[in-house]
């Protein structure tokens, strides 16, 4: 197959290379003419684990090209996805459309023969079909099916989500495409990742759906770790209990300083402005996204609270700014509203991230970069983990007390067991883990 991937960002890049790799011709557009002379040199502009070797491989193989140019490779695509942004639209949390309706025009006037345009971008119920009426009002001659097939791509696991995904979604109205999209991922299909075929509206809001639900669930754990401290209860134990019945999946059960990143915020406003349009309004996913919201501020208290009730001119060092480990990306990331609400608080803070601290520069002031976990900790008052890396999962106590104005550990990812901490003279806070009387939260029999 040909493939046409328009927007080379990190979906776009992820697919084209992935596709490749399943042994399609694939050339990657992009406006960005740097981005695609880089890509050009073998640079990535993103950090996502695998992804340079997968490019390489490709280029060097010949099924993977980059251009700024879309009219060429569209001419000659069988299959066409549009993988660019839809950020939310400032001020009222709408999907911002205009880069996939701009693509849509553009696609138009280069499209020849049957061509199937492919909807990659997470885009609100019925953007399928004003792609579908932009693209002849451009062009009445164009033959085109177009197709939604959702994304499902974790950052820092996309390659492996891509190649093994639990499901492929595709929605269609046109049943040329079925072949089209069948053949696109037969290597994923003879591996037997179910290919569910749908029509477009569903396929569009099955991907609002699953990321609202994920939310959901992450957030009903957060509770539950709120309640489990203020009843002496363990909220691991509790996830646990809970997450074997198979209805519930003990995934997304992990409680935290509150979910961020570029997918959940943006989509879960987005579902609840669509569900208002609609009349008819999704208010779990409303309240799932206030608590949210409220959270990642609420985790600063936990850490004035661990400082003795006042942060004024105490140093505060910060593990971990991305809004999870192995990526670069610092979208909506709790690290951000804590570290805003410390220094508003009248503490100096210092930060450690092994991809994240370009990005957090732009978007923060006044902190201090640090080039590890020891050297962040030095004269702190109290040592902060907000990103669950690797890097942060053996730390050595001893030589933290060492260093530290103080020994105090706030785990607001509950890496450490509290005794792995305290035996080492720390005072350690975590979330949702009330007191138990030397019971541990959770054994099993042996088998
Ligand atoms: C998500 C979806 O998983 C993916 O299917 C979709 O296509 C895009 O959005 P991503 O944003 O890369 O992917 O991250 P994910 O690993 O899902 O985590 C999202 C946020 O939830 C992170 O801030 C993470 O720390 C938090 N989280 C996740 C929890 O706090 N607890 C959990 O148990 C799981």
């Amino acid at each position: 197959m040909r493939i046409a991937m328009i927007g080379s960002g990190y979906v776009g890049l992820v697919s084209g290379a992935c596709l490749a790799d399943f042994g399609h011709d694939v050339v990657c557009v992009d406006k960005a003419a740097d981005k695609i002379e880089a890509l050009k040199r073998g640079e990535i502009p993103i950090f996502e684990p695998g992804l340079d070797a997968l490019v390489a491989s490709n280029a060097k193989a010949g099924r993977l090209s980059f251009t700024t140019d879309l009219r060429g490779p569209v001419s000659e695509a069988d299959v066409v996805f549009i993988a660019v942004g839809t950020p939310s639209r400032r001020g009222d949390g709408h999907a911002d459309l205009s880069y996939v309706y701009g693509v849509a025009r553009e696609i138009a006037s280069a499209v020849k023969g049957f061509t199937v345009v492919v909807t990659k971008s997470t885009v609100p119920v019925g953007t399928g079909d004003e792609v579908e009426r932009i693209i002849l009002e451009t062009n009445p001659d164009a033959d085109v099916a177009v197709v939604s097939n959702p994304e499902f791509l974790r950052e820092g696991a996309a390659i492996g989500d891509f190649k093994r995904p639990d499901r492929i979604v595709v929605g269609l109205e046109d049943e040329r495409a079925r072949e089209t999209m069948t053949e696109v991922y037969r290597p994923l299909y003879l591996n037997q990742s179910p290919l569910l075929f749908t029509n477009r509206r569903t396929s569009e809001l099955i991907k609002y759906a699953g990321n609202a639900f994920l939310a959901m669930k992450i957030t009903f754990i957060n509770e539950m770790a709120d309640l489990c401290e203020r009843v002496g209860a363990d909220v691991q134990g509790v996830a646990r209990g809970i997450g074997l019945d198979g209805r519930i999946g003990s995934k997304f059960l992990h409680a935290g300083p509150g979910y961020g990143g570029s997918c959940f915020p943006k989509d879960t406003l987005a579902l609840v402005k669509t569900a208002q349009d609609h009349d008819s309004p999704v208010r779990l996913i409303e309240t799932t996204v206030a608590v949210n919201d409220q959270r990642k501020r609420a985790m600063a208290r936990k850490v004035v609270a661990a400082c003795g009730g006042d942060v004024r001119g105490k140093t505060i060092a910060i593990l971990g700014l991305t809004f999870k480990p192995n990526t670069d990306d610092m979208r909506e990331a709790p690290s951000l509203s804590i570290i805003q609400a410390l220094q508003d608080g009248g503490a100096r803070v210092r930060a450690f991230d092994p991809e994240g601290m370009k990005a957090a520069n732009d978007l923060l002031s006044d902190v201090t970069y640090t080039k590890d976990a020891y050297d962040c900790a030095t004269k702190a008052d109290v040592l902060v983990i907000v990103t669950e890396w690797d890097a942060f999962r053996a730390l050595d106590f001893p030589r933290l007390a060492e260093t530290m104005a103080a020994p105090v550990l706030v785990d607001l990812r509950n890496v450490y067991k509290p005794e792995e901490v305290t035996r080492h003279g720390f005072s350690y806070a975590s979330i949702g883990r009330g007191t138990t009387r030397g019971v541990p939260p959770m054994s099993e029999a042996a088998e």
